[in-house]
């Protein structure tokens, strides 16, 4: 099978070797081609030979993730939810250990922020700030806009961009000084909504046509000068139809707002991974990384995670190839300088968003995140270590 250029098309054969020289690593590179071959011969399919990747340390006897991102000049964290983290101190005492950054997971989306027109809310958003402040992390702002968790007069009426500047403005003005980045534009790219420039077809695009993302950059600029502004976009991991063509749009747009000199300062790729898809390529990813850094673009991993919802429900296997997953990903993305910023989508299987989204058909728990419900390392966490100790210096 790895001899199959079909079988593992997502690795090259130095970055092949180069894992097997690791270890650990060597073993994660052969179920590079145990995960292409799930995916050609269907789910629940066993694998006798495969032994679970986990070490056996508690998570406080390992390096954190963010040191060992730190290390290597990486930003590491990930996002979270106030209300988890005023129940349980468990979760909070290993949120402040592992994470550098911290991202309200909801807290400063629109519904939330301002749920009636000039009424705002920053309660939870503060409370998150201050436990980021309070454990020396850094906090970052999701999102501006977007076209989801908006409140239904939003984008609508003939105020619509007043709606849209006022909101930016009270809401990057509340956190200015306080905040590392804001996602100030969420998810505009959306090809198959069949327009020429592949714009999603959303309630500010119909309001105020494209120009509506050059007009939030420049408010959060004006309201935050120091915050580093991002576009966030979703699905551009992959070789498929669809990641290309959003690729080519982000590149697009990006390239149109550098050359009318709208204040963007980096790409977040979310990075929900699909850990049944073998339609990567790292060196493509590495291309576009590099052709966004030659914008003069920082590029952040912004919502890491791996959707293990069509994967085998052995833990074992399901776990390793989770972890090969985040390997693949990361090592290739890690390979680009342009490249500073990690962060997962939750921490630990205890707290998941892809429980609600994408729940497995056999009703057995999702695993798409480093630690598990016990809040105990998973094979995806040393995968995500030594991931980090291989990054290239920045
Ligand atoms: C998700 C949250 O994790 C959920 O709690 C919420 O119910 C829906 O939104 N892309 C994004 C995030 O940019 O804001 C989404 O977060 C996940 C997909």
């Amino acid at each position: 099978m790895p001899g199959d250029p079909k079988a593992a098309p997502y690795e090259t054969s130095s970055s092949r070797e180069r894992m097997t020289r690791r270890g650990f690593l060597g073993q994660l590179a052969e179920l590079g081609a145990l995960t292409a071959a799930t995916s050609m011969i269907g789910c629940g399919s066993q694998f006798p030979g495969l032994q679970p990747l986990l070490r056996k340390s508690t998570i406080t006897e390992l390096e954190p993730l963010k040191a060992a991102a730190a290390r290597q000049n990486v930003l590491f964290g990930a996002a979270t939810q106030q209300q988890i983290l005023q129940s349980d101190s468990n979760f909070a005492a290993l949120f402040a250990q592992q994470c550098a950054v911290l991202v309200p997971e909801n807290e400063l989306k629109w519904e939330t922020v301002e749920p009636e027109p000039g009424i705002f809310n920053f309660e939870a958003g503060d409370a998150l700030a201050d436990f980021a402040a309070g454990n020396q992390a850094k906090f970052r702002g999701h999102c501006l806009v977007w076209h989801q968790q908006i409140p239904s007069w939003a984008g609508n009426g003939a105020d619509a961009q007043k709606q849209l500047t006022d909101h930016i403005s009270q809401t990057v003005g509340h956190y200015a000084g306080r905040v590392h980045s804001w996602d100030v534009v969420n998810e505009a790219i959306n090809p198959s909504d069949g327009r020429a420039d592949r714009l999603r077809d959303t309630v500010w695009l119909r309001s105020l046509g494209p120009s509506y993302i050059d007009l939030a950059f420049r408010t959060a600029a004006e309201a935050d000068p120091d915050a580093i502004l991002v576009y966030n976009e979703t699905g551009l991991e992959y070789e498929t139809g669809d990641s290309q063509a959003r690729r080519a749009a982000v590149l697009e747009l990006l390239g149109r707002l550098r050359t009318e000199e709208v204040p963007v300062h980096a790409l977040g790729i979310q990075a929900h991974l699909v850990g049944s898809e073998n339609r990567f390529r790292a060196d493509k990813l590495q291309e576009f990384v590099r052709a966004v850094a030659d914008l003069g673009l920082q590029v952040f991993i912004t919502e890491l995670d791996v959707i293990d919802k069509h994967l085998p429900g052995d833990i074992g296997v399901r776990d390793s190839m989770v972890a090969n997953a985040y390997q693949r990903f990361l090592d290739a993305v890690l390979r680009e300088p342009a490249v500073t910023t990690i962060i997962t989508w939750g921490l630990s299987d205890r707290y998941t968003w892809l429980a609600t989204f994408m729940p497995r058909s056999d009703h057995e728990p999702v695993r798409p995140l480093p630690l598990d419900s016990d809040l105990q390392p998973k094979s995806a966490l040393y995968a995500m270590l030594e991931s980090f100790r291989a990054a290239a210096p920045r």
